[in-house]
């Protein structure tokens, strides 16, 4: 595995470390109107970087979310986790439960390599967070008031710092980067105390 990636043993039953990469506003909004409210696309490039050549696994409505020519994920194994016993997607696993979902995504294929990465949204953050299945969180924080009315918004679940240990931070030091498209971003890697 990665440096970066989840390289401890977590108790997800999934076989392998699990970790969970977002990109949130100053308050914790990740998603609004069923998208990602802002263009920051060395975000994506990470996001990217982080979860190629593994297992992911996603919420419904996060794939419903992601546009056409990126379902599925190139190079990663796309877990969808549905209540819909019903529900089927070309080259989309479905799961009805969570530890369901993290033994498919371990599981090696379409490109993956049995490390798996959550990648949303608002309710399978929390469902796994509360699940205590995660040891690494990827977070990079955009220097942006999205607004508008949180109860309709997707937030970013909350990382108790009595439980998380941030290692490291880009760029070092405290500062922001500035994207290409304006806004400011910087990104934490916690790992599970
Ligand atoms: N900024 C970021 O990094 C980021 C990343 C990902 C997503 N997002 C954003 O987040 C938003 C979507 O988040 P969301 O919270 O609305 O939805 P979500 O977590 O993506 O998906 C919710 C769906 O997952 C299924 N689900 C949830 N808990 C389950 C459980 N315990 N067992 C089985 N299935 C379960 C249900 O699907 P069924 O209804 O089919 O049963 C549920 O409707 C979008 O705006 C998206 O753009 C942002």
């Amino acid at each position: 595995m990665s440096a970066t990636g989840p390289d401890r043993a977590s108790g997800s039953g999934a076989g392998s470390a699990v970790g969970a990469v977002w990109a949130q506003d100053r308050s914790g909004v990740i998603g609004a109107d069923g998208t990602v409210p802002w263009d920051v696309p060395e975000d994506l490039a990470l996001f990217s970087r982080t979860t190629r050549g593994h297992g992911v696994v996603m919420g419904r409505a996060t794939w419903d979310s992601l546009p056409d020519r990126f379902r599925p994920l190139p190079g990663r194994r796309c877990v969808v986790l549905t209540r819909d016993r019903s529900w089927t997607a070309p080259g989309a696993v479905p799961a009805a439960t969570l530890p369901e979902a993290l033994a498919a995504a371990a599981e090696p294929g379409d490109g993956a390599d049995g490390e798996v990465w959550v990648i949303g949204g608002a309710q399978v953050y929390a469902l796994a967070l509360d699940e205590g299945v995660l040891d690494v969180l990827v977070v990079t924080e955009v220097d942006l008031e999205v607004g508008g009315d949180r109860s309709q918004q997707a937030l970013a679940p909350h990382v108790d710092p009595a439980a998380w240990s941030a290692e490291r931070r880009e760029p070092a030091g405290g500062g922001w980067a500035t994207s290409r498209t304006g806004p400011r971003y910087r990104t934490t890697w916690y790992r599970r105390r």
